[in-house]
């Protein structure tokens, strides 16, 4: 439309007009798109408000003063229409979007619901009735451990080019009196409670025969993404005893899969390297599916570990194996987040 094409027609009644058209159009949009569709059509570039007033210089000055008095009009009620109009939009989408993340805190009557373990506790006690009911006892050790249990006597001395292969968080241990820098880490694996474990049973004089398994809190130096976590669990088991074999660890790792995951699931080793063990493998768990899930660690206890623990490797012999408690509840449940584990969103724990 010419600005000339509008001028012969154009009155300050046919722009009232347009305007109340336009403030219906605006009032009765029903989403902020459509909202903003309506806008550009009556207050755009391309609206007939934006012709009438490209137009106005053909008017005679009587009509241009009555027209542009409407143009004000229209504009002005226009505009506020559309404010009026979007402020509503915004508070609907607000509280659609407080209607669907409400989360009922209320407790009384009868409401309250019952809270219940974490999912990772829950599989935390699981594998040790598992590994209790094969005859296993629980021990412990501390999460601030010493370089020496950590990995020195794990077969991993100083400089060892294998202690890459856990990113290490080390404690500041200036003003400790007695303790290098360097000396304690946050254990980056439930491993260190295999030597804790022998020296004690020696002292005590109750092992060996040693069967144990050590669930805790391990710690690494990495960023939390869906498959890691800085802080996360594992569980160590360890056998000590006479004339133990590696068929006595595949045995073990596929009587635990099939109590733990029940009888469809079966478990494979894998030769691999670990410094504490010798022969090590890898154990992974089958999926429905057919493929093979990679699990933990584990291996034949290396002799110089057994020396560490205070025996004789020419008496005694073990195995030992490690894995993460938390991939394998993720496993079991197909979480596919770790994160998931520490956001503590009501709707995520509450599934299990
Ligand atoms: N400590 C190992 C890790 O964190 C896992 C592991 C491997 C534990 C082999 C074992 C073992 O006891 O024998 O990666």
């Amino acid at each position: 439309m010419s600005d000339e094409a509008v001028a012969p027609e154009v009155t300050a009644g046919a722009v009232d007009a347009q305007a109340a058209e336009g403030v219906a159009a605006i009032a009765g949009a029903r989403a902020v798109d459509l909202l903003e569709d309506a806008e550009s059509t009556y207050l755009g570039k391309q609206s007939f408000l934006a012709n009438v007033k490209a137009a106005m210089k053909h008017l005679d000055p009587e009509r241009r003063r009555e027209v542009g008095a409407a143009l004000n009009r229209a504009r002005g009620s226009l505009e506020q229409a559309a404010a009026t109009r979007r402020a509503e939009l915004l508070a609907d989408e607000r509280r659609e979007r407080l209607a669907a993340e409400r989360l009922d805190l209320t407790e009384g009557l009868g409401r309250a619901r019952v809270g219940h373990a974490h999912v990772v506790t829950q599989t935390w006690e699981r594998l040790e009735d598992v590994f209790c009911g094969m005859g296993y006892t629980v021990a412990d050790g501390p999460e601030v451990e010493t370089d020496w249990f950590n990995f020195e006597a794990l077969n991993l001395p100083r400089a060892h080019p294998a202690r890459s292969m856990w990113d290490t968080l080390y404690l500041d241990a200036s003003g400790l009196d007695g303790v290098e820098d360097g000396e304690l880490v946050l254990r980056t694996h439930t491993s260190p409670v295999q030597i804790r474990t022998m020296l004690r049973a020696v002292r005590e004089g109750w092992g060996p025969p040693i069967y144990v398994v050590c669930p805790g809190r391990v710690y690494r130096r990495d960023t939390a993404d869906a498959t890691h976590l800085p802080v996360f669990h594992q569980i160590e088991g360890l056998v000590i005893d006479r004339n133990i074999s590696m068929a006595d660890l595949s045995g073990t790792i596929e009587a635990f899969t099939k109590a733990y995951f029940g009888e469809d699931m079966t478990s494979r080793l894998r030769p691999s390297y670990f410094p504490f063990t010798e022969p090590s493998a890898e154990f992974d768990v089958s999926a429905p599916d057919g493929s093979w899930l990679e699990l933990g660690g584990s291996g034949m206890v290396h002799p110089n570990v057994l020396r560490a623990g205070g025996l004789d490797p020419e008496e005694w012999s073990g195995f030992a194996f490690g894995f993460g408690i938390d991939r394998l509840a993720k496993i079991r449940h197909a979480v596919d987040d770790l994160r998931e584990y520490m956001s503590n969103d009501i709707r995520f724990l509450a599934q299990f």
